[in-house]
């Protein structure tokens, strides 16, 4: 296998291995901003339930806890990588002991939540790695209440990087084409919007889960 799709394998579903050990540090050293600035962007109350595709490591989770402050407010995390998996429930153990915090070891495209469950949903570097955006796209909105938001957060200029050495698999990475996936699956108001925060440059992604 060459090096492009090794890593690309390993970026988009972790392993335990040398290279899935070495992914997880970067995405800690690395995709913090975009964590964080989805979890801000996304409009969290404190007693929503909050719905994270694909967290990695878990930092977008710790994020996201601290402002669901209300006894009713919930974090659910859903990841298909075993190895993150156990990652983040090793990091939240205690919230997930408590019940305030719920991690499915599943895809999205088929998550074991009700309909209409979730008021936000956020993720970072994870729709290109969707084998079918619409499978995905149609399953979040399933599970979102009426009205809900939903932030995506990815660096552009590093995602056409990758693209291009062949690290990315297919056309899926392009916001484009996860727009049109989006809208044809019911979210509406769908924008991308630049944005910087410590001399990093990055886009938000925004849809409204309408029914
Ligand atoms: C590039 S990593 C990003 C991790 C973290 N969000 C970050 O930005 O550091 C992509 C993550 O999404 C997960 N993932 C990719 N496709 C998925 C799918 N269809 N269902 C569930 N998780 C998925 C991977 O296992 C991996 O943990």
């Amino acid at each position: 296998m060459m090096w492009a799709d090794k890593l690309g394998k390993q970026l988009g579903h972790p392993t335990r291995s040398v290279l899935g050990w070495l992914v997880s540090k970067f995405f800690k050293k690395h995709n913090r901003i975009l964590e964080e600035n989805a979890v801000q962007l996304c409009g969290i109350l404190p007693g929503d339930t909050v719905l994270e595709l694909g967290h990695g490591p878990g930092l977008g989770l710790q994020s996201a806890l601290k402002l669901l402050t209300e006894p009713t407010g919930r974090l659910i995390g859903v990841d298909y990588s075993q190895y993150m998996h156990k990652m983040a429930s090793e990091l939240m153990k205690d919230q997930v002991a408590s019940g305030k915090v719920t991690l499915y070891h599943c895809d999205v495209a088929a998550m074991p939540l009700p309909d209409s469950s979730v008021d936000k949903v956020f993720h970072c570097n994870c729709y290109y790695f969707w084998p079918d955006l619409k499978r995905g796209a149609t399953e979040i909105h399933r599970v979102m209440k009426p009205g809900g938001m939903m932030v995506t957060t990815l660096r552009l200029s590093s995602i056409a990087k990758l693209a291009s050495k062949r690290v990315m698999p297919g056309e899926n990475w392009r916001p484009e084409t996860y727009m049109a996936a989006l809208r044809d699956c019911g979210f509406t108001d769908i924008r991308m919007e630049d944005k910087q925060d410590s001399l990093i440059t990055f886009q938000a992604i925004y849809a409204i889960a309408s029914k």
